[in-house]
Formats: structure tokens, sequence, C-alpha cells
């Protein structure tokens, strides 16, 4: 009798737990319907910059070619920490690796969703205008059509740039990189072909003259692109791995990191709605960027130290000279 009763109360539990899951499910979905694009792509940003798991995938590229010592390594720590069949499930995900070379998959996305977006937008074509509606019911987005059209301007050029240096400065090269990695970049590539244009209002379709924020956003993103390609040189006429001697990495271990962040900043800025100084949507992505690139910079410096036998580089920065 005891046991029936137990057996019903049992199944009534889990009959209200699986209702109270749909109830939350279908809340999600609601609000997720309901939601502008721009802060779903906000939402996708923060939450893949916030992976928990980073130090068991990150490293790729030459940090992989002398791993750190145990006690040193971030990974190690956490291998300890998740232990077990989750730790060995999690081990063989990270082991799937592609070449580090695919990262020229990126830029070629990118471009092609930069054309796919502006056909679109130039032909109102219906996945622009979806879009584009359920951005406008949802939030009155305020971004110029001139605004608009710079920041895709300059996203296409970083992509073609990037693109040019890859096939341009290719040198053979067994580095590897995890297979999530490559599908996060390419997550990351297409999500920006968007974030670029999405907060620009469908009812303001005049060209206003350059603003304060072009002034500003322009020459920054002139220059760190500038500085980002003449470090890319660099890198890539070292035959092999060795201390890069360009004088940008006087002060710190990755000025091409810095640099890339530079670039989102300048877009961020020049894409900022009315009445904003930046474009938040495109700061979600730099936020992915910059803790990303962080935790690589930081494998980076401790690679460095190893491999040349060097304590003194662990006292250089590794991204911002004189703040990390
Ligand atoms: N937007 C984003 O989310 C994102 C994410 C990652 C990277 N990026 C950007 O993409 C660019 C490349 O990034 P990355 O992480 O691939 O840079 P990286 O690891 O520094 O590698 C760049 C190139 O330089 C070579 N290299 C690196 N250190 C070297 C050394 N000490 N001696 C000789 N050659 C060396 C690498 O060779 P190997 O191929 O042999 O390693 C590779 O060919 C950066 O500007 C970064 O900002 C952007």
């Amino acid at each position: 009798m005891h046991r029936k009763n137990g057996h019903k109360y049992g199944g009534a539990v889990r009959r209200g737990k699986a209702a109270m899951l749909r109830a939350w499910m279908s809340k999600i979905l609601d609000v997720l319907d309901m939601a502008a694009p721009s802060l779903l792509l906000r939402l996708f940003y923060v939450s893949a910059a916030s992976g928990p798991l980073r130090e068991r995938f990150i490293d790729y590229g030459s940090r992989e070619a002398a791993p750190a010592p145990k006690a040193e390594n971030g990974y190690e720590a956490q291998r300890k920490r998740i232990g077990g069949t989750a730790g060995a499930l999690l081990d063989s995900v990270a082991a799937v690796r592609v070449p580090h070379a695919w990262f020229n998959h990126f830029y070629v996305l990118s471009l092609l969703v930069s054309c796919f977006w502006a056909s679109q937008i130039l032909s109102d074509g219906s996945f622009f205008e979806w879009l584009a509606t359920r951005e406008v019911v949802a939030r009155s987005a305020s971004m110029s059509l001139d605004q608009a059209m710079l920041a895709w301007a300059m996203m296409t050029f970083q992509a073609g740039r990037r693109l040019y240096e890859c096939l341009d400065n290719h040198k053979p090269s067994a580095s590897k990189m995890w297979v999530g990695h490559w599908a996060a970049g390419l997550a990351f590539y297409a999500a920006m072909g968007v974030a670029v244009w999405i907060e620009a209002s469908l009812r303001s379709l005049h060209i206003d003259p350059p603003s304060l924020r072009t002034f500003v956003g322009l020459p920054i993103f002139v220059l760190a692109s500038g500085i980002q390609h003449d470090v890319h040189d660099h890198l890539a006429s070292m035959k092999k791995y060795s201390l890069p001697k360009h004088p940008m990495f006087a002060t710190c271990i990755c000025p091409h990191y810095l640099a890339e962040c530079f670039i989102y900043l300048s877009l961020a800025i020049v894409a900022a709605p009315q009445g904003h100084i930046l474009n938040w949507t495109i700061v979600s992505g730099l936020m992915f960027v910059g803790i990303n690139l962080g935790v690589t910079a930081k494998g980076t410096r401790l690679w460095y130290a190893r491999k040349f036998n060097d304590e003194r580089i662990m006292l250089k920065a590794c991204m911002i000279p004189g703040i990390f």
C-alpha cells in the first residue's frame, strides 16, 4: 500500500516537473519570438563568450607545439575538476582538430555573407524585409543608412584584407585548431554580417553627412588595420617559430589581437545608433573576440616563455600594454 502511494506520488512529481519544463520552454520560445534580432545576436555573442570549458579547447596554432607544464595549464586544472566519463568524453571531443590554415574559411564566409546582405538590402529581398521588420517592430532602431553602409564596407574590407593575407602569407604549417573553434569562428562572422546593419532604421533611407562618429571611428579602423597587417606580414616572414622582432612586439605578446579589438571597437563607434556612443550589438561581438583572444594571448605568452626558456617574457603584457 505504502509502496503504491509512493509510486503514485513519484509519478505526480515527474508529471509536475515535465509540465513546468514545458511551460518554461514555451515562455523562452515566446520571448525569442518577440525579441529583436539585434538582442538575439547580443545573446549569442555574450553566451558564446562565457563558454565555461574554454581551457580544454582553446589552444591552437603555435601554442600546441609545446604544451605548458601540468601545474601551469588551465586545461590540466579543468581536467582534474572534470574527470571520469564526462572528462574522457570532453577529451575525445577536444581531439577533433582541423588545420589552423582553415582560418581563411572565416573570411570567405564573411565576404559571402556581406555580398548576400548587400544584395538583399539593395533589392528589398525577403530575408532582409523579414529581419528588418522584426527589428523595427521589437525596438525603435535608429542607425541611419549611411552608417549601415559604412559599417558594411568596413567589415567587407576587413574580411577581404584578412583573406588576402591568408592567401598571400601562406606558409607550410602543421598547426591545428579544435573543430569547435572553427565552427564558432564561422558563426561569429555569419552573425557579424547581420550585426553591422541590423540596427539601421527602415524609415531613414536617406544619406546623412559624415558625423563625429565617422571622424573618430574611421581613423581608428585604418590605423588598427594597418598595424595588424604589418604584424601579420612580420609573423609570415618568420620561417620557424621564434621571438618576433617587430617593434609592435616590444611591450606586448600579441599586438595583432589588440588591433583586432580596435577594429571591432571602431565598427561599434561608426555604427552607434542615434543617442548612443556605441553600437551594443557590435560591442557584444567585441566581447566575444576580446575574451577569446585574451585567453589565447595568455597561452601564447606561456608558450613563448617555455619554448625560449626566458622568464622575462612573462613580464610583457599579453595584449594590452601596461594593463593585461
Ligand atoms: N575575430 C575573431 O574572433 C578572431 C579570433 C581569432 C583570431 N583572430 C584574428 O586572426 C588573426 C590571426 O590569429 P591567430 O590566432 O591565427 O594568430 P597566431 O596564432 O599568432 O598565428 C598567425 C600566423 O603567424 C604564425 N606564427 C605565430 N606565432 C609565430 C612565431 N612566434 N613564429 C613564427 N610564426 C608564428 C602562425 O603559424 P602557425 O599556423 O604555424 O601557428 C600563423 O601562420 C589575428 O589578427 C587575430 O586577431 C580573430
